[in-house]
């Protein structure tokens, strides 16, 4: 069964990028799997230096994307840019093996936040992400202070969120099934 890593930008305890990760969570089709990954907020600075033996944490969150099939991301917007938090996240990824190629989705809670999304497509691109935008939607939670039962609850955002998660998994399933087939062929 597929499996997304969720990845949140915003560290703060009432996020509604958090709550709606949450709510995919619970919105995701029955076959795929969402897992959150929470070490965000405890990883060190990104230094270059420390790249080719990186700290135990960091080496989790490798481990982690290295497991996932796919990463879903929802983050917010900080004075117009990616928040520093989230960035530093992204940079102990450039380097690793495990990126390039991975499937990845971004889920926007709030309309206003353009450039910040326009900032993290430019980012994962240079980094080799292959972006799934059939899976990639915005959603207006901004100062609603929704949770994510409340967004469950809410039949527009959940047939979003769930159309959403269903060509993520869609796109990884086929994806899949085009690395059997080359596998297949080198292999005759
Ligand atoms: C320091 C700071 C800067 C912000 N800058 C912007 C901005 O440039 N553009 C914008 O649309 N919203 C901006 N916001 C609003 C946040 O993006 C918004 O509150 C969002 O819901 C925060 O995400 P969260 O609920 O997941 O924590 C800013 C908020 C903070 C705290």
């Amino acid at each position: 069964m597929p499996h997304l890593l969720t990845l949140c930008g915003s560290l703060r305890q009432g996020s509604s990028n958090r709550a709606l990760l949450q709510a995919a969570a619970q919105l995701a089709p029955p076959g795929l799997h969402l897992k959150h990954y929470e070490g965000i907020s405890e990883l060190p600075l990104f230094n270059p230096d420390l790249s080719d033996t990186p700290p135990p944490l960091v080496q989790a969150l490798h481990a982690a994307v290295d497991a996932a099939d796919g990463l879903l991301i929802a983050c917010p917007e900080y004075a117009r840019g990616i928040p520093g938090a989230f960035k530093n996240a992204l940079d102990w990824l450039v380097a690793s093996q495990q990126f390039p190629g991975k499937p990845v989705a971004l889920f926007n809670a709030s309309p206003r936040a353009s450039d910040a999304q326009a900032a993290l497509r430019l980012v994962l691109r240079t980094m080799s992400a292959h972006l799934v935008e059939q899976a990639s939607v915005t959603v207006n939670l901004l100062a609603k202070g929704m949770t994510a039962a409340d967004i469950v609850a809410d039949g527009q955002v959940a047939e979003v969120v769930g159309a959403a998660l269903r060509a993520f998994e869609l796109e990884i399933l086929l994806g899949e099934k085009v690395d059997a087939s080359l596998a297949g062929l080198r292999g005759g």
